[in-house]
């Protein structure tokens, strides 16, 4: 995939709707040798035109002998014929002018088939090493959405890894109406292209949000549900884990056969509970089952939402019950609704707000960064071979 550098100037949306969806953009050209570590697929390095041209042609020798698969590609306000020479001087391999989006799609292309030459066709796909990480509570309006959203903008990073937001509450989805956006397509156009839905296909049925994250929507009329098979829930998760470093998936608040099938390909399960009796005994019963279906063992992670001490019970009380550790306790507060309400996500509007720093160990603990575990874009195993669930055995 391509990594765009943007360097203190926004890169015009226009030119990044050139590239394909899963680009991720970063802030710096200091960024990109840990970035390009932990990606090793990347075939283009795009620099976006605030890049100092020095700054470009040093990274160009760079990567110049350490990478030569991966293509760098300037672009540039007005490219002038000293620029053009410094950039062949230093191995870049196309300089575009900002207002040719097209031209600057036809580089990344280009770069695309270079790699594809030197590594082979699989490598450019990028390897298939996303995790899909989905939110489940068996119970309705405690903070799952509200989750999975800040949990997938907290795991982007600004950008460092691509993520994808499924909304799989496909009768009552509110991804969409939480991010403020008005997708274009749906999953439900997913359904005729079934039996050979590919990358290409699926994503043109993602919505970009302004920080990176796409979002794959419910369908918008409740009915459409029925239509969605577990197959197509299927295809689309492995279709999406093979394009994104994270997919965050977004469930309703029963075991119904789409949500089970998620489950299937489940690498993280992040439980939502509230201090509330009949949600914790609920909550007790549907671990219980996703023990059944050996449902990311190991992988578990718990949210205790509106965690505050009037409730009447602790964290002590609930981690005995429910058998495991709170991994954040979320505190209720009224710039959570706020943030729905706009649009803004909390860990956007107020990124230091407790909420906000849950959401961000949240991420830091799935992705490894703060549990001493090794994170999951590295070399690091799976953690384990999957055979688990109804629907995994009924494929094979
Ligand atoms: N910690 C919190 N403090 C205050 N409000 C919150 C908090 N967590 C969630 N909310 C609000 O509660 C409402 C329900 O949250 P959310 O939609 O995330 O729940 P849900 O589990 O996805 O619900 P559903 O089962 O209906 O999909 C939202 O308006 C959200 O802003
Ligand atoms: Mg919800």
């Amino acid at each position: 995939m391509p990594v765009v550098v943007e360097a203190g100037s926004p890169v015009d949306p226009g030119l990044l709707s050139a590239l394909p969806s899963r680009t991720t953009v970063l802030g710096s050209v200091a960024e990109l040798p840990a970035h390009l570590e932990r990606h090793p697929h990347e075939y283009a390095v795009v620099l976006g035109p605030a890049v100092p041209l020095e700054d470009a042609a040093a990274f160009s020798e760079s990567i110049r002998l350490t990478r030569p698969g991966t293509s760098v590609v300037l672009l540039c306000d007005h490219v002038l014929a000293t620029t053009l020479t410094a950039a062949m001087d230093a191995g870049i391999r196309d300089v575009v002018e900002t207002r040719s989006p097209e031209k600057l799609s036809a580089a990344v292309e280009r770069a695309q088939r270079v790699w594809e030459a030197i590594h082979g066709t699989d490598a450019a796909a990028g390897g298939g090493t996303g995790r899909v990480v989905t939110i489940f509570s068996p119970k309705g309006g405690v903070g799952k959405t509200t989750t999975a959203v800040n949990l997938a903008l907290a795991l982007a990073d600004n950008g460092r890894r691509t993520v994808c937001l499924v909304d799989l509450d496909l009768a009552f989805g509110d991804i969409a109406i939480t991010l403020q956006l008005f997708p274009h397509h749906t999953i439900y156009e997913a359904v005729p292209v079934e039996d050979h839905l590919d990358y290409d296909m699926l994503q043109t049925l993602l919505t970009r949000h302004e920080d990176g994250v796409m979002v794959l929507a419910a369908p918008t009329q409740p009915d459409a549900k029925d239509r969605i098979r577990a197959s197509l829930v299927a295809r689309v998760l492995t279709t999406l884990k093979q394009n994104f470093d994270y997919v965050v998936v977004d469930t309703a608040p029963s075991f119904e056969e789409q949500v089970l099938q998620a489950f299937d390909e489940t690498d993280d399960c992040v439980l939502v509970a509230t201090l509330d009796v009949p949600t914790l005994k609920n909550v007790k019963i549907a671990m219980e089952t996703l023990d059944l279906l050996n449902v990311a063992p190991g992988r578990r992670w718990l949210v205790l939402n509106r965690a505050d001490a009037q409730a009447g019970l602790s964290v002590d009380k609930v981690e005995s019950v429910l058998g495991m550790p709170v991994t954040v306790p979320l505190p209720t507060a009224v710039e959570v609704a706020s943030a729905t309400n706009s649009g803004r996500p909390i860990v956007l509007s107020h990124p230091q707000h407790p909420v906000s720093r849950g959401m961000h160990t949240l991420a830091d603990r799935i992705t490894g960064a703060s549990s001493g575990e090794p994170k999951r874009d590295g070399d690091d195993p799976k953690p384990e071979t999957k055979s688990r669930g109804l629907f995994a055995r009924q494929r094979r």
